[in-house]
């Protein structure tokens, strides 16, 4: 039996120092957590539609800001290759989830426990390295003026 799930907590090295993203961050975090408490009381197909429909909104709005700062300060001009690596995986994240989607209209639904842990792994994998390069290239670039 994998040992159950344990909130996830905000940790400063999550961090990207970019306010607009931080904050949605937090928000993925906060969102992850009460779905996985949703999910504890109710696991019913129904409601995890709607907690994967409310989750898929956000993320792609999350996307949007992000992929938006990429335009504002240059990402693909300046970093072409790293640009297309963090588009892709956004990709890859929405068709996954849109995938999951299907598969609970389809009669076929993920396990809470499956669909929780591709949610952390991809969420803190994707801040911490992918975010945190985004990050750290928007704040570059502000410094520079
Ligand atoms: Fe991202």
């Amino acid at each position: 039996m994998p040992a159950p799930r344990e909130p996830l907590v905000w940790n400063e090295r999550y961090a990207t120092g970019v306010e607009a993203i931080d904050e949605q961050h937090m928000i993925l975090v906060h969102t992850l957590n009460e779905a996985a408490t949703k999910l504890a009381e109710d696991a019913s197909v129904e409601h995890l539609d709607r907690i994967t429909q409310d989750l898929l909104a956000y993320a792609l709005y999350h996307f949007e800001t992000e992929e938006s700062l990429m335009q504002e300060y240059g990402y693909e001009e300046s970093s072409a290759e790293e640009a297309a690596i963090h588009l892709a995986q956004h990709r890859s994240f929405s068709s996954k989830v849109v995938a999951v989607r299907e598969g609970i209209k389809a009669g076929n639904p993920i396990t809470p426990d499956e669909l929780l842990a591709f949610l952390d792994n991809w969420l803190i994998n994707h801040i911490l390295n992918t975010d945190q390069r985004l990050g750290a290239f928007i704040r570059e670039r502000q410094a520079a003026g």
